[in-house]
């Protein structure tokens, strides 16, 4: 889900990627979290507090003993009523201090105070990193709960080339999300297929339809960020696919079917969001068609139905179809449920702006096997992924 209504305390530390936590506060306030910026007096050298104040709308704490804000207890309050905590860029210094339980500044004590998740993001001269001594304090956070981002390989302020960056700012965000998520897909395989089918009539025409993935995407996205190993079959889209997932594209019904069953013993769950094309044509004209006639006739096949024959096929697997219906969704779904064997069943009214194809939102009921149905108010796509996650999991037992 989004961080709206989140309270996100930003730990700043004093290092040169310090520019790149703007990025990210800016991230965190679109997606509507309330942020409270804690940074350190080195971090003030690289870039000023008032930035981090006009940005984030609060007063930000630097010193423990500030006469402003109540900044004096401030670290308590704020570590009480924290959803997540960020420390982006977290410096040798900061995560020795962690490490070692050491309270000697505003962030510092605040870090000790905090009981909710806390994503650490190192960023520092590859030298320092790979210090034995910044490698045991990191493992030290890491067993004592912390969650510990790999940093970026690549160019260093300092000149030198190899991991100590500070991961991009759209990154840290993702993972900040799954830090706030329950891992209750933990060990569990997803298999999802998104997107559109091309079926190619000749080497520069098909046949497709308006899917953009989003669906199909935000579950991936959802299911990896709660702990899911996630198998993401995608026909061709414009969006990057989610971090973290095993992304294998395909083209027409045919390589869908393909990855698909390629797949389907790795995995748990099946949740099927494609449009897959119903019909390719017969044949392939090897060369470009020209134009001739007045009319042009083509000879239409029917694909295989992936889903049909998942449900024939399945063992363990928990099965999930999606219906893309402009009318009587319940007897369409409630038909295709049965027809190829599902779980569930998500019924998508599409034919509106802000529902079904490339909308940012969704309106679907869900409709089970054991005869029963939810329908879910308009919400966004990420919103419905979540929901339908965890329905599956408690129709599945779990
Ligand atoms: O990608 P977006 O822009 O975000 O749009 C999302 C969506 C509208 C595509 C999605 O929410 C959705 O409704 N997907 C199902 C679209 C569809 O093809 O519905 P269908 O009723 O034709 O097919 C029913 C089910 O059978 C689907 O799970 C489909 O993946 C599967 N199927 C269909 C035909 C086929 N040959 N093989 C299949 O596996």
């Amino acid at each position: 889900m989004t961080l709206k209504n989140k309270r996100i305390v930003l730990g700043v530390c004093g290092g040169i990627a310090a520019y790149k936590s703007i990025l990210l506060l800016r991230l965190l306030k679109k997606e509507g979290a309330h942020v409270r910026v804690i940074m350190t007096k080195n971090a003030g050298y690289f870039v000023g507090p008032t930035t981090f104040e006009a940005l984030s709308e609060k007063p930000v704490c630097m010193d423990l003993f500030e006469k402003t804000d109540d900044a004096a207890i401030s670290h308590i309050k704020w570590a009480d009523e924290a959803d997540a905590v960020v420390v982006a860029p977290a410096t040798a210094n900061m995560i020795a201090k962690m490490a070692n339980g050491l309270a000697d500044d505003a962030l510092s004590t605040f870090l000790l105070a905090v009981t909710t998740p806390v994503l650490v993001c190192p960023a520092m001269n590859t030298n320092m990193l790979l210090h034995p001594a910044t490698q045991r304090n990191l493992e030290t956070l890491r067993s004592d709960g912390f969650e510990v981002l790999e940093t970026d390989f690549g160019k260093m302020a300092c000149g030198t080339t190899g991991p100590g960056r500070l991961p991009d700012a759209e990154y840290i965000l993702d993972r900040l999300k799954a830090c706030l998520f329950s891992k209750d897909y933990e060990g569990k395989t997803v298999l999802v297929s998104a997107g559109p089918t091309r079926e190619f009539i000749d080497p520069v025409r098909f046949i497709s339809n308006p899917s953009s993935g989003k669906m199909g995407y935000a579950i991936a996205r959802a299911a990896e960020q709660r702990g899911a190993c996630v198998i993401l079959v995608t026909g061709p889209t414009a969006l990057e696919a989610p971090y973290h997932v095993e992304a294998l594209p395909v083209d027409s019904a045919r390589d869908m079917a393909k990855a698909v069953f390629e797949n389907m013993d790795r995995a748990d769950v099946i949740i099927k969001t494609a449009a897959v094309g119903d019909y390719r044509a017969k044949t392939q004209a090897d060369q470009k068609i020209k134009k001739q006639n007045e009319e042009l006739v083509l000879e239409l096949v029917q694909n295989q139905d992936i889903l049909k024959e998942l449900g024939a096929r399945k063992t363990r697997q928990f099965l999930v179809g999606f219906a893309a219906e402009t009318r009587d969704l319940a007897a369409n779904a409630g038909e295709k449920l049965k027809k190829k064997n599902l779980d569930i069943i998500v019924g998508n009214l599409v034919g509106s702006p802000d529902s079904g194809f490339q909308a940012d939102t969704n309106k679907v009921t869900l409709f089970f096997k054991d005869g029963s149905s939810e329908a879910l108010p308009l919400l966004g796509k990420d919103e419905v992924a979540h929901i339908l996650l965890d329905r599956i999991l408690e129709k599945n037992g779990n």
